[in-house]
């Protein structure tokens, strides 16, 4: 995992992120934290609580769509009893966003309340979406300008090239997301992030890495390998029987008839990416310290 951090993050792209971050967010009232809900832990990055300061914040666990239901509302509950917001939302269908605004009020409402008392209550919301890359800010903000439709002009004061979209009726969302990097440190993290393909395959070693899945697929979520692939007697098999198997009973094979793991390897993190494996979930906040 150490080739996963130098590849794509270095310091200088950290630092310049979080300057720009930092920039940004004496503009916004609440920080949008976009999380994937298959792996919240993993697309975290710790050192966004000392970006951010006092600044208020709320989670939306994006991708729930590809995430186990179950789980994502122990997640919710989970960060709940942290004294944090979240929200499950898809943003490729769009759903849940309509929970964004409402629960950035909610989170809000001392400051709101403060804002009418000074004769300010028209005040519109500003918020500023962060996360790491391929998490879903781009769809998020496309999503939600799209339904608010009218970009809100540059004021005077706010720094220039800033655009605001209007996502309904008293909320703006900045249209530059905070690009913050993966924690690397623990290499169950890399990988976590590898499965869900935040972090490119080709600095990662495929059939490892589907090997690995596919045991930890097998006795997390039973049936399910049985089911997509056709196997049985899977119990107590290694990672790269596991693949051997998918591979022969696919009929992919190599020239000389041996068995094209990597073929198959690839084929299994397309299909769990995919959501062809079912609603997955790799992190559990039971699981946590
Ligand atoms: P980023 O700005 O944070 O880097 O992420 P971006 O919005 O580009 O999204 C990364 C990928 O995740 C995209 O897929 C996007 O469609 C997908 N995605 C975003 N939100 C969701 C969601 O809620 N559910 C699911 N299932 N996928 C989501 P892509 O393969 O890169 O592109 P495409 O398939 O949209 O063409």
């Amino acid at each position: 995992m150490e080739e996963i951090t130098s590849v794509q993050w270095f310091p200088g792209h950290m630092a310049k992120t979080r300057r720009k971050m930092k920039e940004a967010l004496p503009l916004v009232d609440l920080v949008a934290e976009l999380l994937d809900a298959r792996v919240p832990l993993a697309s975290r990055n710790p050192d966004l609580r000392s970006i951010v300061g006092q600044k208020p914040r709320m989670v939306l666990l994006n991708k729930s769509d590809t995430a186990d239901e179950a789980v994502t509302r122990r997640w919710i509950a989970a960060f709940a009893a942290q004294g944090v917001a979240a929200l499950a939302v898809d943003c490729k269908s769009g759903k849940g966003l309509n929970q964004v605004l409402p629960l950035a009020r909610e989170i809000l409402k001392d400051r709101i309340a403060a804002w009418e008392r000074k004769g300010m209550g028209s005040r519109p919301i500003r918020v500023m979406v962060v996360g790491i890359p391929n998490v879903g800010k781009s769809s998020f903000i496309n999503r939600l300008a799209k339904s608010g439709k009218a970009k809100v002009a540059d004021r005077p004061g706010v720094t220039r090239g800033n655009q605001w979209f209007s996502i309904g009726k008293g909320g703006e969302l900045l249209d530059t997301p905070g690009v913050l990097w993966p924690k690397f440190d623990d290499p169950a993290v890399g990988e976590r992030l590898a499965f869900t393909g935040a972090v490119k395959d080709d600095v990662v070693d495929t059939e490892g890495l589907a090997c690995r899945l596919l045991a930890w697929l097998r006795d997390a979520y039973p049936g399910r390998l049985e089911e997509r692939y056709k196997l049985t007697d899977l119990e107590g098999l290694p990672g790269h029987e596991l693949l051997y198997a998918v591979a022969k009973k696919r009929g992919m094979l190599i020239s000389g008839g041996e068995l094209d793991t990597e073929r198959a390897a690839a084929t299994v993190l397309d299909e769990f990416r995919a959501g062809r494996l079912g609603r997955i979930s790799l992190e559990r906040p039971e699981e946590t310290e």
